[in-house]
């Protein structure tokens, strides 16, 4: 994979995305337009830079791409490596899942009157190009995992927050919920504003 060959793609994504956001648009609206932008962005596997595509063995990585300059929406890429996954989790605000490279599981799960957290329907397996839409109000809680034993995947997330920062939890399958808040993997975010090349293309 060559370093930022096409910058332009998330900066295009993230433009259209703010575009989106300052109409104040209502949740099921953002999530609809908003998962249709995220399907373009993640039909192509070709401007993510190498060094948010690298996996840890100790655990999966979430690598902050972009952050709204009002923290009203933030992107990151999940890098999972062979058999990896999260714990049982909440979100607490709107999020996109698009799958850019390989596959993953997310299986939601409900509560049920004993307090304990039970599956809800069948695992959605995700592949590349595909986007799934989290809200708060209707499937807040999941676990995502690699779909693959064998290779890394990548999916591109958005929330409507800094989700690094953003307080939630994550839980035990018996409904123990403890604080959650996950910040990030990388120090660093990648440079999609140097222009130049682009200016100096005939
Ligand atoms: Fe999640």
């Amino acid at each position: 994979m060559t370093q930022l060959r096409h910058p332009e793609r998330l900066r295009a994504f993230i433009g259209a995305l703010a575009e989106l956001i300052d109409g104040n648009p209502r949740e099921s609206d953002l999530l609809h337009r908003g998962g249709k932008l995220l399907s373009q962005l993640v039909s192509h596997d070709d401007w993510l830079p190498d060094a948010y595509t690298i996996p840890d063995p100790a655990r999966y990585q979430q690598f902050l791409l972009h952050a709204d300059s009002r923290q009203r929406f933030s992107i990151v890429s999940f890098v999972w490596g062979p058999g990896q996954s999260t714990p049982i989790h909440d979100h607490r605000v709107w999020g996109l899942i698009g799958m850019l490279r390989g596959a993953e599981y997310s299986q939601g799960f409900a509560r049920s009157p004993d307090g304990r957290l039970e599956r809800e329907g069948p695992a959605i397996r995700l592949e590349p190009g595909h986007v799934e839409a989290l809200s708060p109000r209707s499937n807040d809680v999941h676990q995502v995992s690699n779909a693959f034993s064998d290779r890394v995947s990548i999916s591109i997330h958005v929330y409507g927050a800094n989700i690094g920062a953003v307080k939630r939890a994550v839980y035990e399958p018996d409904g123990t919920e403890k604080l959650f808040i996950s910040g990030y993997s990388n120090a660093f975010l990648p440079n999609i504003w140097d222009l130049s090349k682009e200016s100096k293309a005939p």
